[in-house]
């Protein structure tokens, strides 16, 4: 084992990054990114995860793990630190209760609070173990922090974890965690009923509505789609619920009967070519090919956007962009805060598009397809006016002895057939419905809305420069993209330190697409909001970086250190900053290179410890960045304040941020 592992790590330093991975893949298992996460209840109950990295939130009284019914647990982390070059470092573990740090079986760190030594380790691959004991009656907290020679303290970069993927309990409790995800996406408990009071956020939120659903959909793609969900799109998690004989007729009536009492439109307008271009220009800077093709059916993941024409009366289409959640509370589709006249510009690029006639849909009867509706359980998953939930059968979800439903069509693959039996049968799965673990939570939704169709983390690089390709196709030339900024800083930020960069309430607010105008109003893209998740989702990723959210800076400002960080940003007796950034009312002077941000909002929205992080060492935080790196061995060049000490004068630059803010106390954001 040990000889194996030792193979992976010398292909790893012989080539470059994509290389490797897949060499390691080959010669064994042990190297995916992350460590193992082993979480034990006193009660001598276990659970296993992947974690990026070692940090941990839970407050006092929850639980750790949705498969865990208690706050009485430990923590071990398990897995490889792979470094690649020989390198001295001091570690630290940060948070409540105790915890210790091993690096190929020695005590390195004995203690919170308590660095170690520093460390020589030889480049190549070393045991990492960290165990966790919770504090009795407070928040457990752990974080794992190192410092280098050529960098001060800074959370563990994750890209240098691995861990064994084959490892026995990791893969039983992922698929675990994998059939958890499938009920919720597939609303099995829409019909039988979990026995649970459900508190997982993906359950809570609402399917599509079908109030006037005839008004915005036509009445020929309602049939099809009713009839199969899944020709029309590949990704749907709809079950077919009329199959065999007789099954197109029924889908015609029920069709009929959500059509009807909606007017019959005329003639739609013709897309004028000026709204195609601009839609499309408005379709490329917003990388909603990340996400789309531009076919009637998607590719993979992506969801294919040629027959929305077919789908929306034009009208619906702009309504829809404008604000994606008002019939689906559960979208997943994002809201760019279009407003009225770009909405319309991107409906009329969509439904220039592909397919535009449908066939002639079968004639249905409206009564006979209320009735129908009704007993084939579509209000079970829908809401629609007059209309309720039926009890369709009183077999409850854990009853279930087989995930292939002998009523609905969902077609499942083998694998997630699999995955769905073994949650269905596990002790605990049933009471994982009832829990939200936040963390998790998080760290599911990144993947699951695609997070990283415009950002980069841990390395890996962002879904748009795979699809680079296809929107030069697109054709629709604009001037606004600068192609000559540096690649760095042409996109929109990567998300490494997600969790503790923006303040909880900030981020919090940026979800809910309430920041306004945008940070960065250079970008030619926005980021889109996602407002039913918003909340749940900021305290997720502050919990999955080992922190409470809570904003513990002092509330009132140091006059002197406000004099001091003003000077210190100017152009006489400081670095002006002002060149690169404006500053509150001040705009930039000078931003031949790129900007910054306006750094008023930088002293609201940013936490001290992540404005530390960046001021102390700016490329190391996000390569590639014009910004300088003023600290050299815990000095910067203006000696005359605190003798040349960087720690202090950023402390004094960033009260001097925050006194600028509107709100002076800075108690909550303006
Ligand atoms: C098990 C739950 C479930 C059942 C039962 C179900 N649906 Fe759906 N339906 C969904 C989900 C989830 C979506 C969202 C789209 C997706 O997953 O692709 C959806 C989407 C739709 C849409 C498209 C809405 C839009 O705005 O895009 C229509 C129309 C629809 N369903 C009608 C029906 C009708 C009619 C029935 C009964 C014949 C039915 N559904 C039964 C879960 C269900
Ligand atoms: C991060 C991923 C993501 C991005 C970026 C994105 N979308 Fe979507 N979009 C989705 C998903 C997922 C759906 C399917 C709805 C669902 O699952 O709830 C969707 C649905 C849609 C639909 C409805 C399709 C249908 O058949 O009902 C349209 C139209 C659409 N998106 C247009 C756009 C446009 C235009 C952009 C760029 C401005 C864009 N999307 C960007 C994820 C995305
Ligand atoms: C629209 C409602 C509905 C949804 C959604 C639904 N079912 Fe069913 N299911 C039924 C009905 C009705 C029966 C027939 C039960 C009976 O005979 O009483 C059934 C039967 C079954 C059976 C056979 C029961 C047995 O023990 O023989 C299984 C297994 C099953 N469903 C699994 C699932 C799974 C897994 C899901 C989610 C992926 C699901 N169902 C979603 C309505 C539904
Ligand atoms: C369609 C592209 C797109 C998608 C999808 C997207 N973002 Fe963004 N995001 C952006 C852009 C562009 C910005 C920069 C906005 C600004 O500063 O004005 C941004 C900014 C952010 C910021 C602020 C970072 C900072 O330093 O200011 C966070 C945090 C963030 N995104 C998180 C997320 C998360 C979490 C998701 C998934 C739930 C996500 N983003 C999905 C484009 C996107
Ligand atoms: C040569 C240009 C340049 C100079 C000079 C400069 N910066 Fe920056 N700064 C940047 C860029 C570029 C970014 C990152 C942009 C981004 O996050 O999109 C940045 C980011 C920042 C951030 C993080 C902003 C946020 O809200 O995310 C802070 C804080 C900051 N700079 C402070 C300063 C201070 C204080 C000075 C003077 C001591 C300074 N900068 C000088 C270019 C500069």
């Amino acid at each position: 084992m040990r000889g194996g592992a030792h193979a992976v790590a010398l292909s790893w330093l012989a080539c470059g990054l994509g290389v490797c991975a897949l060499v390691a893949t080959q010669v064994q298992a042990a190297d995916e990114k992350g460590l193992v996460l082993r979480l034990e209840t006193l009660a001598g109950k276990s659970d296993t995860r992947k974690s990026r990295t070692v940090t941990l939130h839970v407050p006092k009284g929850q639980s750790p793990s949705p498969f865990l019914r208690s706050s009485d647990f430990t923590a071990r982390w398990e897995g490889k630190l792979l470094l690649e070059k020989r390198s001295r470092l001091v570690f630290h573990l940060e948070g409540t209760g105790e915890a210790k740090l091993r690096i190929d079986d020695d005590l390195i760190v004995s203690a919170i609070g308590t660095p170690s030594e520093s460390k020589r380790l030889s480049s190549g691959e070393h045991d990492i173990v960290v165990e966790y004991q919770p504090p009795v009656g407070d928040d457990a907290t752990l974080r794992l922090l190192w410092e280098g020679r050529d960098f001060s303290k800074e959370p563990i970069d994750p890209e240098v974890f691995r861990h064994d993927g084959s490892d026995a309990a990791l893969e039983g409790s992922t698929a675990l965690r994998r059939g958890r995800s499938l009920v919720a996406q597939k609303r099995c408990g829409s019909c039988h009923s979990s026995g649970t009071e459900e508190l997982m956020p993906e359950l809570l939120l609402k399917g599509p509505s079908l109030d006037g659903i005839g008004g915005r959909l036509r009445h020929g793609w309602l049939t099809r789609w009713i009839l199969d969900p899944r020709k029309v799109r590949p990704q749907s998690h709809m079950p077919a619920v009329f199959r065999g004989e007789g099954a197109e007729e029924k889908a015609a009536h029920v069709a009929a009967y959500l059509s009807a009492g909606s007017d019959p439109r005329g003639a739609d307008p013709l897309p004028e070519k000026e709204r195609v271009e601009k839609g499309g220009a408005i379709f490329r800077q917003q990388n909603c090919i990340s996400c789309h093709t531009l076919a009637e059916t998607g590719e993979g993941q992506r969801i294919g956007l040629g027959g929305v024409g077919m789908k929306f009366h034009p009208e619906a289409l702009a309504k829809f962009l404008q604000d994606p959640a008002k019939f689906h509370q559960g979208t997943r589709m994002p809201a760019f805060g279009f407003d009225e006249e770009e909405a319309l510009s991107v409906a009329s690029f969509l439904r220039s598009l592909g397919a535009k006639t449908d066939s002639q849909p079968l004639k249905g009867d409206a009564s006979k397809g209320r009735v129908l509706a009704q007993s084939a359980g579509c209000f079970n998953c829908h809401e629609r006016e007059g209309e309720q939930k039926e009890s369709l059968t009183e077999i409850g979800l854990f009853d279930l002895t087989s995930s292939e439903c002998s009523e609905v069509g969902y077609e499942l693959s083998s694998e997630m057939a699999a995955e769905l039996r073994a949650f269905l049968t596990a002790e605990s799965g049933q009471d994982s419905l009832a829990q939200f673990i936040p963390a998790e939570y998080a760290e599911r939704q990144y993947q699951e809305l695609r997070c990283n169709a415009c950002h980069t983390r841990d390395g890996e690089d962002s879904l748009r420069s795979n699809f680079l390709e296809e929107v030069s196709r697109l054709g629709t030339s604009d001037g606004k993209v600068d192609e000559a900024k540096p690649a760095g800083l042409a996109g929109p930020p990567p998300l490494d330190h997600l969790g503790f960069k923006l303040k909880l309430d900030w981020r919090t607010r940026l979800f809910a697409g309430e920041i306004q105008p945008k940070v960065r109003r250079w970008l030619p893209d926005r980021m889109p909001a996602f407002h039913s998740r918003s909340s749940n989702l900021a305290l997720g990723f502050s919990y999955a970086a080992g922190r409470s959210g809570l904003d513990r800076s002092p509330k009132v400002l140091d006059t002197e250190k406000v004099g001091v960080g003003r000077a210190m940003t100017g152009v006489e007796a400081g670095l002006s900053c002002g060149a690169c950034h404006s500053i509150g009312d001040k705009a930039a002077i000078a931003v031949f290179e790129g900007e910054g941000p306006n750094l008023r909002a930088s002293g609201e929205r940013l936490t001290p410890d992540y404005f530390h992080l960046w001021m102390n060492d700016p490329p190391r935080v996000w390569p590639g960045t014009i910004m300088p790196k003023y600290a050299l061995d815990g000095k910067t060049p203006l000696t005359q304040y605190y003798d040349g000490d960087s720690r202090k004068q950023f402390e004094a630059i960033l009260q001097y941020l925050r006194s600028l803010s509107k709100n002076q106390n800075n108690e909550k954001n303006p």
